[in-house]
């Protein structure tokens, strides 16, 4: 980054056999039906506001992409069993499905809007010095344990409250992509804990603490625009959860797909 504000995040396709190779793939993404939304009726800062909502999400589903990323390489420096390997081989993919997801939302809506971005700082790396397993259960814990597995109820309650078919069924294809992400976590975790003495699990705990405390930074972020943020004329026509709502949900699945897992394993935490 050269002028200190990052950079753009900003999305190309190299196009012709690569572009059909992909869709080959994964020819969910083209099924979708792109080019029903009817914006008639729906406030200009009301679409505005979608437009930054999908935006955001695109940007964290690539964040995520990375995230996944990162972790496969840690999958296969601890030799972890090579099936479990194999499924988390599909995450990387399958986020990047999400990325354009929710980017082509919003093309639908008018175009993405800005977000600058550095690229060098969108995770937080395992410690180095820790040895092979400690540093992937590291990155699984804060990424799959806490991230995955809090934010898949969250997905599946924003899709329930979808009505426009378009929205609906983009929400539907993430939430099926993540029901696997959402469990992969404990799998491992199960796998791992006879390797793990208990020092290893007090780390671990303090990981999941950390990524525990972000997630309720962010939740007292969106309970402070709370007013400002949600449109019922546009949440309705564009699909999102009223922010009481989502905030319910979002403890309460924090308590019972998170917490309660985690303590149940061993990994002591406080947050
Ligand atoms: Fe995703
Ligand atoms: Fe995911």
């Amino acid at each position: 980054m050269s002028d200190g504000k990052g950079e753009l995040f900003e999305l190309e396709m190299l196009g012709e056999g690569i572009e059909r190779r992909y869709r080959k793939m994964r020819p969910e993404v083209e099924a979708m039906p792109w080019g029903t939304l009817d914006l008639a009726g729906i406030p200009a800062n009301a679409v505005l506001l979608a437009r930054k909502q999908w935006t955001g999400a695109a940007f964290q589903e690539h964040r995520t992409g990375i995230a996944c990323a990162a972790t496969l390489r840690a999958l296969l420096e601890c030799r972890a069993p090579l099936d479990l390997i194999a499924m988390a081989a599909r995450f990387p993919m399958d986020e990047l499905v999400h990325v354009e997801l929710c980017a082509r939302m919003a093309m639908e809506l008018g175009g993405g809007t800005e977000i600058l971005h550095d690229p060098d700082e969108m995770i937080v790396e395992a410690d180095e010095s820790l040895r092979p397993l400690l540093r992937c259960a590291e990155l699984v814990v804060r990424f799959f344990c806490v991230g995955e597995a809090l934010s898949i109820p969250l997905l599946r309650g924003t899709w329930h409250a979808a009505r426009h078919p378009l929205p609906r069924a983009v929400l539907g294809r993430i939430v099926k992509d993540e029901a696997a992400h959402g469990t992969f976590g404990f799998t491992f975790l199960d796998w791992a804990l006879e390797h793990l003495d208990e020092s290893d699990r007090a780390h671990l705990g303090k990981q999941a603490d950390r990524s525990i405390r972000a997630v309720h930074k962010q939740w007292a972020s969106i309970k402070k625009n709370r007013l400002g943020l949600y449109d019922e004329v546009a949440g309705d026509a564009l699909a999102w959860m009223q922010s009481d709502a989502y905030l319910t949900l979002a403890a309460k699945s924090l308590e019972d797909k998170v917490r309660r897992p985690l303590l149940a394993r061993g990994i002591p935490i406080t947050a």
